[in-house]
């Protein structure tokens, strides 16, 4: 039996409580604005400087004037809500973080639109995943408001450095972190929330370029009842080694596996991952606690429903992909996230098997319905743009 045929399911993460909680309304940006106090950046960089630094932009390389910051305190709670100037942070060699890892991020962007005006993609949904990562890093939770609060609070300071040339946005990456001085391994009692602000283009420099993909069969990226489901650092730092064996093996990235029948697709070092079958139906790995539940990920399901595709969530075997992708049942492979968008994968490569993939038409198009949304040029049917500024 083809190995989706048992146990094809209708889409649940559109049902999940992050989906959930994404989907209350924000209140208007200017009701939030002003949570974070604005000190301005004496040295904020000249208008020929910032001219400069958003030319030739790439990924997470360039920065803006200012950064939002608050602190929280165990029986106090969160307070210091500012904007600040960007810059180095004074933090104790003793800094829990340093040492345990306590700390978790988002990534979002901000995109601007033909007429000028500053939109982020569906806030609400990474401000409630910070949450959800928190509770699993022993982390304090932002309340979600605050959280917006800190994305609209930062863009209309640094409004000038959102770039408006073709793919590029303004790269928001919101983290917290264990700063208390204590050797103990216990939760901290001090924590840091930042958002800091990156101008940039695309992730991957070929665009749409098919990227290829080394599939570890020795390491994963997370276990179960680990931290695969909270956007944690570790995670990341786990996926170094093995993206270095991807780069030796002259490959893109990497794509892990579960680590209990080590068969199966979870996701890349930091993208989900879909398939799309020669009838149209498009399948992800079901969420099985050890990957991301992705805001570019739910996004796609949606949009591939609203377009009438079947998707289906599910175990996808590395062994039933190959040789789907031989017998031509499977045309297309895909990833996505905030970052790198959409991606398609044209090889995939591992111990044992190198293979190439083709097409890339659903791919495209699902790129290109996503990017018009969050740029303003197509209809956003689901309300997911929120004005910045
Ligand atoms: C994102 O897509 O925003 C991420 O956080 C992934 C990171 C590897 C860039």
């Amino acid at each position: 039996m083809p190995e989706t045929a048992a146990a094809a399911t209708t889409s649940s993460s559109l049902e999940t409580p992050l989906a959930h909680a994404a989907a209350v309304a924000v209140p208007d940006a200017n009701d939030l604005a002003g949570r974070f106090l604005l000190a301005p950046n004496p040295e904020a960089a000249s208008e020929a400087e910032r001219v400069q630094a958003l030319t030739d932009l790439h990924f997470g390389s360039v920065f803006t004037d200012h950064m939002a910051h608050a602190r929280w305190t165990r029986g106090v709670g969160w307070t210091d809500h500012e904007i600040t100037a960007y810059g180095d942070l004074t933090l104790s060699p003793a800094a829990a973080v340093l040492h345990y890892g306590q700390e978790i991020f988002e990534g979002i962007k901000a995109y601007r639109h033909a007429d000028g005006s500053i939109w982020t993609f569906r806030p609400r949904y990474n401000a409630a995943r910070l949450n959800i990562s928190a509770r699993r890093m022993a982390l304090p939770e932002l309340p979600e408001e605050d959280f917006i609060a800190s994305l609209v609070d930062l863009v209309r300071a640094d409004g000038h450095w959102v770039p408006s040339g073709e793919g590029e946005s303004l790269y928001l990456r919101p983290f917290v972190f264990a700063s208390a001085a204590f050797l103990g391994v216990r939760a901290a009692d001090v924590v840091d929330y930042y958002v800091i602000a990156s101008p940039s283009g695309a992730y991957f420099t070929g665009g749409l370029k098919p990227i290829s993909i080394w599939v570890s069969q020795n390491f994963h990226r997370a276990g179960r009842g680990g931290t695969g489901f909270a956007k944690t650092g570790g995670n990341y730092a786990s996926s170094l080694l093995p993206q270095q064996e991807a780069a030796a093996k002259g490959c893109d990235q990497v794509c892990f596996l579960d680590d209990v029948t080590e068969r199966n697709l979870e996701e890349l070092g930091g993208m989900n991952i879909m398939v799309v079958d020669h009838d149209g139906t498009v399948r992800t790995p079901h969420l099985t606690g050890t990957i991301l539940e992705g805001s570019t990920r739910s996004a796609i399901i949606r949009l591939l429903i609203d377009s009438g595709r079947h998707v289906v969530e599910d175990t996808i075997s590395l062994e039933g992909l190959l040789s789907d992708i031989e017998s031509g049942r499977v045309r297309e492979v895909f990833a996505c996230g905030t970052a790198a968008v959409v991606v398609p994968l044209g090889r995939l490569k591992g111990e044992g098997f190198d293979v190439t993939i083709e097409g890339s038409a659903v791919t495209s198009e699902i790129h290109d319905r996503l990017t018009g949304i969050q740029y303003g040029t197509y209809e956003d049917p689901h309300n997911w743009m929120y004005r910045l500024a």
